[in-house]
């Protein structure tokens, strides 16, 4: 998808679908004013008779657009003005690109930089229209002997009435267009079914993804053999019941100008499918547990974000990756591993899987000295009982850190919020026959999955992603969001921002 920029005069611009935004109540804004003027009052009247209530989220064709060079009008309600904000704008948004997905258009022009979202700029507004659009084309249909056809929308021009908003809404619509592809890629990831989606498949996608780079990104995968060698026996443990091998990805990005600058490591948990193992998991909705490679995905996703965009920094991500199977060869409750670190564990659950495989890789990430290390995981079911589906939980051993991806979340409006990752909590771990249990009972259950992490995380600025509430949807929108690609993009992107910074001064 194309998102040009215009700043041109609305009543001259060719367009097979203008998208005016309009408020419940005051004056039109200024793109829909200057086209109201050049045909007659055509928007002034349908809000005048009736015809168009501008509710929050209400959209309306007009499939004639008479005294205007643009076909049609599609009018979008943003509700009340004292109420406008970051999530009726997204609101607005997807609204919007949901019935133009539909129309029988190739480009449509946008004018939602007149929308005057408190504390948000051109380059946000410009950046939201982008990763929307996106979001609304996406389909799903690999698996479809007759899929729909896929919707036309191809470019979208954003209108912005002020010349000097123009190069802020390019910077956006720029980053826009890569975080949208990152999203989509880690929804296509996360959809894919675990028939199709294991290990090995990750592995020849990061090994793809190195490909198609130009050099930019190197990758190792380290098969059963080098995990076994290495010492990673926790990651290993959990795919020893799976017919499919096990697998640590690594994809190193250097965008930095010091090679030696310290990296900033994603880790994604990328069980493939989760059944709980021997601790079998119920049946109901167990179909859904092959988004338990979610984390993994909105690696992958911001890789690709990231190899759109070429940002500054040094990053490595890493992905964790096995499928928990039950079999004769599966580790059982009570069995001890001794991980990568050197702790052992006592595993109490084996649906307790996903600490096990990233505990060896944040293990692995101490090699590249870090600044910072993010993990992301559908780790909890607790976590959904605590936030629901709309803030990731996040946790942290550093309060920088958490504040900074606080920030990238809110910039982003792919927010998280702060959980508490006291040395309290710790005790519920302790084991009378390893150095730890994999799992703290049941109050505060994300906490301390949490807590089980941080003990592999002492040596680096560290914080943990729980986004078993956000990766997906479930029902009949059943399907990967892609979330936190946009949080983990903005995350780096702030980082380069930080070094251009010191660089300047
Ligand atoms: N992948 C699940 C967590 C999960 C469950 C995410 C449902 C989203 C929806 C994880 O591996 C798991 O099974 N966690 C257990 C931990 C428990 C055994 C301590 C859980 O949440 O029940
Ligand atoms: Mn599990
Ligand atoms: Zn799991």
């Amino acid at each position: 998808m194309e998102f040009p920029v215009l700043t041109v005069n609305p009543a001259k611009v060719e367009t097979a679908c203008f998208v005016i935004p309009v408020f419940k109540d005051g004056d039109l804004l200024p793109v829909a004013a200057k086209l109201d003027d050049a045909s007659e009052r055509l928007i002034g009247q349908l809000i005048e008779r009736g015809d168009f209530d501008a509710g929050l989220g209400n959209v309306q064709l007009v499939p004639f657009a008479p005294g205007l060079a643009g076909e049609r009008l599609l009018l979008v309600g943003l509700g009340e003005r004292a109420k406008c904000n970051e999530g009726n704008f997204r609101k607005a948004l997807d609204a919007t690109f949901n019935a133009l997905a539909k129309l029988p258009i190739d480009e449509a022009v946008t004018a939602f930089n007149d929308v005057p979202v408190p504390d948000r700029g051109a380059d946000w507004k410009a950046r939201m229209t982008a990763e929307a659009a996106l979001r609304a084309v996406y389909r799903f249909t690999e698996f479809k002997s007759e899929p729909a056809p896929a919707p036309r929308l191809a470019k979208v021009s954003q209108l912005v009435s002020e010349a000097g908003d123009a190069e802020a809404s390019e910077r956006g619509a720029r980053v826009g267009q890569a975080v949208g592809d990152g999203v989509n890629y880690a929804r296509t990831l996360g959809n894919l079914p675990g028939n199709v989606c294991t290990p090995s498949y990750l592995a020849a996608q990061a090994e793809e993804l190195g490909r198609d780079s130009g050099g930019a990104l190197s990758v190792e995968i380290l098969d059963e053999e080098a995990l076994e060698a290495l010492g990673a026996n926790t990651l290993l443990s959990v795919g020893r019941g799976s017919a499919e091998p096990s697998r640590l990805i690594v994809m190193r990005y250097q965008g930095a100008e010091d090679p030696d600058e310290a990296p900033h490591v994603l880790v994604g948990k990328g069980i493939t499918f989760d059944t709980g193992g021997i601790s079998l998991k119920p049946g109901a909705e167990m179909d859904e547990m092959k988004f338990d490679m979610c984390g993994a995905a909105s690696v992958f996703g911001t890789v690709k974000s990231v190899l759109g965009l070429k940002p500054r920094i040094n990053m490595v991500a890493i992905v964790a990756s096995a499928e928990n199977m039950p079999d004769g060869h599966a580790t059982k409750p009570g069995d001890i591993i001794k991980t990568l670190k050197g702790l052992t564990v006592e595993i109490l659950n084996t649906d307790a899987e996903g600490r096990l495989a990233l505990c060896d890789a944040l293990t692995y990430a101490e090699r590249y000295q870090p600044a910072s290390v993010v993990d992301i995981a559908t780790l909890t079911g607790a976590c959904i009982i605590a936030l629901g589906h709309h803030a990731s939980a996040l946790f942290a051993n550093d309060d920088d850190l958490a504040l900074d991806l606080l920030d990238a979340g809110e910039t982003a409006w792919d927010r998280a919020w702060h959980m508490p990752l006291w040395d309290d909590y710790q005790s519920q771990l302790d084991s009378n026959f390893a150095d730890l249990a994999n799992i703290g009972g049941r109050p505060a259950g994300s906490i301390t999955a949490a807590c089980y992490l941080s003990r592999f995380a002492d040596t680096f600025p560290w914080a943990h992603l729980d986004i078993a509430g956000t990766a997906w949807t479930s029902g009949k929108e059943k399907g990967a969001s892609g979330r936190p690609v946009g949080l983990l993009t903005q995350y780096l992107l702030d980082r380069e921002a930080e070094v251009v910074a010191t660089d300047d001064a």
